[in-house]
């Protein structure tokens, strides 16, 4: 059933609610075209930069993608993956998980980051977004009317300014006053992203495996160790990403070109399959795994600057969420200011952290969860207790329609009780 304020308000009108949004990442992207459909009028700021990996979207955010109509042109670009395969460190089959295609009535998303970002880019662009590039903002104030950001020299003004300006931002220290403070999580992943045919995959005894049957995707496990790999476009693209212990110094580098020989020898003595497997990657990248503490709060001081996405809130690679929360973050950050109005854009951003807070929590928990159910596995462990978890408050989740439910009551206790800095719920003292 559509929940009724939903069929009130789902119609755009103009809020005439200004929004500058600092970053044009999922999260920043995702904000702009949700707040353009709730009748806000948007500028997206961004230096430009990319990374080109996989990007996962939980069916949490897929239901999203396919309510803007963009299936048709995503699924093209993903792998289309309908089992994972699990191999212990000698190469035994542990469990084989199959997936549904559709679950809790929505698609998962995965495929090459880059490819997916610019559909994400592109379908702003048609809504008549405006995204200026090469835009360095280096500046955040605001006073009881009005926030504004410097970018480039200029000063540009609007209600409200969203730093969505991932995992090293800026907006984090100038707003909220912290500084980066990346602690090592004790892991590192090597990831890689490469042409299966160019680099022999299909030649290989030993891997063509991964490119005669469509796409696929298996798992090894071993003490501390956790390797995914997978085909995407027919078997012809592969990826993969393997999740090692790490106590090495996080301050200075943090992600640079990984060595072969290194990556090896965290599979020493494992199943030769997964040698030959990642000995076809032409280069990698060595990505340490950090921690932030958590942030008691995502808003200014004065209410009319917020942080979305990494900038507010980093993820663990195993939640497979970095990028759904950052998305369902925009979402509902959307839907408060257009049930809030142009007057209320503080008590909008209130109420936004209070739905927003404790779930994103919960959802950054869950990465730890998985990856030592599988790093810390015992050895008899196989079938259920080693299969990747698809719980349904994670991934059954509708944002948008989730925030209309809410909103009304949060922003009355908001109102009634005053606005309190969100709890950490009870196991999130550890730091993040
Ligand atoms: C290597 C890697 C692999 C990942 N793999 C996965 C995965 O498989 N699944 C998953 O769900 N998540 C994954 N994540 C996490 C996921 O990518 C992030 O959670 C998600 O991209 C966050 O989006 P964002 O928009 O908050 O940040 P970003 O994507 O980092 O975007 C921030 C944007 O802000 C811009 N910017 C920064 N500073 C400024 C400035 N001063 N002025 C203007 N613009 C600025 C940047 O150029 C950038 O475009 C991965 C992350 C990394 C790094
Ligand atoms: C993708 O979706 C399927 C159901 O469609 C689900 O079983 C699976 O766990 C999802 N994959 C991930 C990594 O969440
Ligand atoms: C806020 O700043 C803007 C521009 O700097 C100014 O025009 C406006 O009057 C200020 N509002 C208040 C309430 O100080």
């Amino acid at each position: 059933m559509v929940h009724p304020n939903y069929a009130k308000v789902a119609e755009p009108k103009s809020s005439g609610i200004k929004v500058v949004i600092v970053g044009a990442g999922f999260a920043g992207l995702a904000c702009a075209i949700e707040c353009v459909r709730k009748g806000h009028e948007v500028l997206v700021l961004e230096k430009f930069r990319e990374i080109k990996s996989l990007g996962h979207f939980g069916s949490n955010v897929g239901r999203i993608f396919e309510r803007w109509g963009l299936h048709d042109e995503i699924w093209p670009v993903c792998n289309h993956l309908s089992q994972l395969t699990l191999h212990d460190a000698n190469g035994d089959i542990l469990t084989v998980q199959h997936f549904e295609e559709l679950r809790y009535g929505a698609h998962n998303y995965s495929g090459h980051r880059g490819a997916l970002h610019e559909i994400l880019f592109n379908f702003a662009r048609t809504l008549g977004i405006e995204i200026r590039l090469s835009q360095d903002v280096t500046e955040y104030d605001e006073n009881e009317s009005e926030a504004w950001v410097v970018s480039n020299g200029e000063k540009i003004s609007a209600d409200l300014v969203v730093g969505a300006d991932g995992v090293r931002s800026k907006a984090r220290t100038l707003v909220l006053g912290y500084d980066d403070k990346p602690k090592s999580s004790g892991y590192a992943v090597y990831r890689a992203w490469f042409d299966a045919y160019e680099q022999g995959v299909d030649k290989d005894p030993l891997t063509k495996f991964m490119t005669e049957n469509g796409d696929c995707f298996h798992g090894w496990i071993g003490p501390d160790v956790h390797m995914l790999t997978s085909t995407a476009r027919g078997g012809r693209l592969m990826s993969w990403v393997i999740t090692h212990k790490d106590e090495a110094d996080i301050e200075e580098s943090w992600s640079f070109p990984g060595k072969m020989e290194d990556v090896l020898k965290v599979v020493e003595g494992y199943d030769p399959t997964c040698r030959a497997i990642l000995s076809k990657a032409p280069s990698c990248v060595d990505w340490k795994i950090v921690y932030r503490d958590p942030l008691p709060t995502w808003i200014s001081k004065g209410g009319r600057i917020v942080l979305i996405g990494d900038a507010a809130h980093p993820f663990l690679p195993t939640s497979a969420q970095g990028a759904s929360q950052a998305i369902e973050d925009g979402i509902t950050l959307a839907v408060a200011l257009q049930l809030a109005g142009k007057e209320n854009v503080r008590l909008a951003v209130q109420t936004w952290e209070k739905i927003r807070y404790q779930r994103v929590r919960k959802a950054q928990l869950f990465g730890e969860q998985v990856r030592d159910m599988w790093h810390k596995k015992k050895p008899e462990a196989r079938g259920e207790e080693v299969e990747m978890p698809s719980p349904e408050w994670l991934l059954g989740h509708d944002s948008e329609k989730h925030a209309y439910e809410v909103y009304e009551t949060t922003e009355k206790e908001v109102r009634e009780n005053g606005y309190k800095l969100p709890e950490l719920p009870a196991g999130f003292e550890r730091g993040w």
